[in-house]
Order: C-alpha cells, then structure tokens, then sequence
C-alpha cells in the first residue's frame, strides 16, 4: 500500500515491525564494504545487530573478515575485531547468501565523478541493486545510503521490480549518512540526526527498527537523535545540500582570505569576530588551502550537474565559484612559496628549479589516510611542475600518496623530510605537526621559512625561532 506523504509524516511509527527473516531484530547488509559500507557494518554489529558486509572485492572482504580494515579510521579497528568475536559480523562476496540473509540491505558503494563530465557514476547502484535482486525472495527494504543525484531513489525502486521479477515484495527507502572521516565511529554510533526518505509505513517503520540500538543507545546518554521522515527527493537532497552548504562555508571563508591578503587583515582573526554570531557560528570557518576529499569536491560538482538536466542549473551557479575559489587557494600556496623563496615567474609558470621544499601532509584532512581529491597533494604536483625537488610526509597518508603522486620524494619521519630543506610547507594539520617545536626542525632546514596552509602553527613561536612564517589571508608577521 502507498501512503501519501503528509500522513507518513504525521503518523506515530506502529512500533516495532516483525523482521521478514523471522529473526527477532531484522538482520542488516551493507553492500560496498568502501569507507562508508564497512564503518556502518561494523558500527551496526557493535549496537547488537546481527550484520552481514557484502562486496564484488575478494581480498578486501577476506582482509575484513581476517579482522584487517583497507583504510584507517580511528577507533575502528578494535569495534571490527570485537565484533567479529561476538559473530554477530560476518562478511561475504556471495548476493545469494545476502539475500537469504537479510532483511534490510543497505546499498554503501561508490558514486564518484564520472570521468566524462561533472555528473556522478551511478554504475556501481546499478551493479548491486541488479546483483542482489534477483536472488530476494521475501519481503527486504532496500536502502540506499550513498550519495546521489536527486532522483536515483525513484530509479532504484523501477531497477528492483526489473531485476526482481516479482518474487518478492521489496521496497526501497533513502537515508542519507554524514560522516566525517576520522570521526566516523562517534557518527554512526551518535548520529546528529536520521533521515528516512520513504514511501510506506512498513519501510518508515522497519527504518525505526534498524535505528533502534542508535536511539536506545542515545536515550542510555540522556540524548535525542531527531528523525525527519520525508520523501525520496528531499532524503536525496539532504546529503548534497547540507555538503554543498559546508563547501560554501570554507569557500566563503578563502574568500574573505583572498581579501584579507590584499588589505593587510587577519582572517583568522575575522572568523572568530563573526563566529561568534551564533547564527553564522564558529565551525567550517578554518581558511587554508581549502576542502578536498572523496565528498564535497565531486558531491558539489554532481549537484550541478544534476541541477543543469533538471533545468534550475541558475539556482547553482554559485557552486561553480565556490569550486574556483577552493581551487584558487591551492595555487596561492605555488604564490607564496616563489614569493618566500624570491624567485621568478618563468615563461611557464613559477621557477623552482633547484630548490628543496618539504610538503607536511598527504591526506585531506589529519586523522585519516585519504588522499583522494587532498588540497595537499594537488599543491605537491603544482611545485613539481616548477621544478622544485618536493619531499613528502604525512603520518598516514604516504602509502596511497605514494600511488597518487609518484614523481615526489616521500619521507618516514618528520625529520628526515625537513632535513635541507629551502621551504616547509604545512598542508594537513596533523598533530604531530601542530606540536612541532620549531627550534628543533630549524637545525634541520637549509633554510628557515615555513608556510602555513592550514593557519594551525604559533606563527608568534615560529617567527621567534628565526622562521620566515607566511600563513593563508593573514598579514606577514615579523
Ligand atoms: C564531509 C562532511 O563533513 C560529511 O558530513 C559528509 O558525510 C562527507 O563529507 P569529510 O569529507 O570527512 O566529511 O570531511 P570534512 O571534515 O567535512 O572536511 C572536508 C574538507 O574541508 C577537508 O579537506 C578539510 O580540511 C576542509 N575544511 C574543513 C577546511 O578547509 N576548513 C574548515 O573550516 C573545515
């Protein structure tokens, strides 16, 4: 039965619904066992759930099932191999056995920038819905968690009766995720809220079962964790509306930097002056070479294209500058460098030929060994293009960095990457970078100048060891 929406959204959930599997909670699969897939399998057993992780990739889900995850996230590693104890996690490339087992099949796999335009690859919902299908053969709710063009929700659910054939009653639902990389455990466990996007009761309320372990757990910490039920076009704008407005943030912010850096003023200072209003706020206020990632560079770019074919491709012209500026702020770190070092603009472009940098960071962002998108290794490729020799570092990150960027030099310790150096460059704000003692590596530096593409040194301690300290949209500090 199909209820309109309005009454799905006035209607108290009926309680709990009776798993279709006849177990007593419903069993849950994540398809796509990627960041996403495997940090909500693991997180989902760890709340009580019996869970099963599916993926087309052998080895990985040999590795998960061995107790080794593919990618770092703090805190997980422990929750995976707790919960591969209890034997309530288990992980499996078989569709068959998924749909035997569960009763709520979370669709996790990628949707990246098509390498033909802006839109985003759907080919991978496609391959799982066409996978899984087949083999359903009672009632499941298939949900979809992966960020998409608006729409897609009403595609999956015509791909599910084409693939399904009519032996089972399977029904879709969206429900958006927000996790941040390095605090994806805290997100999933203690979410800020849930959104289910459906179209029936029972999937409204099979959605409430799932997330119960969430809301209990949250009732145990004298939390609320709001639900907003709605359709599948809202659940499906949610995610790339709200990525779209932190993108615009830090936008706006590396705006105001390129303003400050023309007029003398402090950005930092700027942002704690209008964060302090609580209807600006002080978060997503941080300038620097800007926001990177596998969400917000491609989901920004994804919207507008979706926005183009739906014909308000106007409404989102903004999301084209908003993308220029992020892009801006990387060159400025090329700028700065030439500048610092007091060399000349060649025929192509900044010359370092000859000179040492050191690049402080790989990863997008610290606590996380992603390098997909990452402002600081676009900004490596741009100082290999001058000529500069470029020496690596980054906590996490080298492994994939290594694979991204080949044609740099990558160090194992802070130490050996600044010995000789001409120039440091501070590009993801890991810890151990943030507390380095700057007479410690200025004994180790040819030459002491330092740039601060994330603003997050004492630039009044760097300065007073002997550094030439050049940080983004402040003034130059003596
Ligand atoms: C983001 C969203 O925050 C999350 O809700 C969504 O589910 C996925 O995309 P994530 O990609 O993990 O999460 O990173 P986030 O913490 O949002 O940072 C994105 C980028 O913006 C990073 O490169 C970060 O360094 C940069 N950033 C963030 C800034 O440059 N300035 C800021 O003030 C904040």
């Amino acid at each position: 039965m199909t209820i309109p929406y309005p009454s799905i959204q006035t209607l108290p959930p009926l309680g709990a619904v009776s798993p279709p599997s006849g177990a007593q909670r419903p069993r849950l699969t994540f398809i796509g066992t990627g960041y996403l897939g495997a940090t909500y399998a693991v997180c989902f057993a760890e709340l009580g759930y019996e869970v099963l992780g599916v993926d087309v990739d052998g080895p990985k889900i040999d590795k998960l099932a061995a107790g080794t995850l593919p990618f770092h996230e703090p805190g997980l590693d422990e929750l995976l191999h707790k919960n591969l104890g209890t034997g309530r996690l288990h992980f499996t490339t078989d569709y068959a056995e998924a749909a035997a087992f569960g009763d709520v099949h979370f669709i996790c796999v990628g949707t990246p920038q098509r390498a033909d335009g802006m839109a985003a690859d759907l080919s991978y919902v496609e391959s799982a819905v066409a996978a899984l299908a087949p083999h359903l053969t009672r009632k499941a709710l298939i949900v979809g968690k992966s960020t998409v063009p608006v729409g897609t929700a009403e595609w999956v659910e015509q791909l599910v009766h084409k693939y399904a054939a009519g032996l089972a009653d399977v029904e879709v639902a969206w429900s958006p995720e927000f996790l941040q990389e390095g605090y994806a455990v805290e997100d999933v466990l203690r979410p800020n809220r849930v959104i289910f996007g459906v179209k029936t009761e029972w999937a409204r309320d099979m959605l409430y079962s799932v997330h119960k372990g969430v809301f209990d757990l949250a009732a145990t910490e004298d939390r609320e964790v709001p639900v907003v039920i709605t359709d599948f076009a809202t659940a499906e704008l949610v995610k790339v509306a709200a990525n779209s407005f932190l993108a615009t943030k830090i936008s706006f912010i590396n705006a105001m930097a390129e303003v400050c850096e023309a007029t003398g003023a402090d950005v930092t200072l700027l942002a704690k002056a209008i964060g302090y209003d609580s209807r600006i706020g002080n978060k997503f206020l941080r300038a620097g070479v800007g926001f990177g990632g596998g969400c917000l560079p491609k989901d920004i770019r994804a919207f507008q294209a979706r926005a183009q074919e739906l014909g308000v491709g106007e409404a989102l012209r903004f999301l084209h500058e908003v993308d220029l500026i992020n892009q801006r702020r990387r060159q400025r770190v090329v700028q700065l460098a030439t500048e610092l070092l007091g060399r000349a603009y060649g025929p192509n472009g900044p010359d370092l030929q000859g000179v040492k940098v050191t690049v402080l960071g790989a990863t997008f962002k610290p606590n996380s060994d992603d390098v997909r998108d990452s402002p600081a290794l676009s900004v490596v490729r741009r100082l290999v293009r001058t000529g500069a020799q470029v020496t690596v570092y980054d906590p996490e990150g080298i492994e994939n960095a290594c694979r991204d960027v080949p044609q740099a030099t990558y160090a194992k310790t802070l130490n050996d990457a600044v010995a000789g150096a001409d120039l440091v460059c501070v590009l993801t704000e890991w810890e151990e970078f943030r507390n380095a003692d700057p007479q410690a590596l200025g004994a180790l530096v040819a030459g002491r100048r330092v740039i601060d593409g994330r603003n997050c040194l004492d630039s009044a301690v760097w300065v007073r060891a002997g550094w030439e300290y050049r940080g983004m949209g402040r003034p130059v500090v003596r």
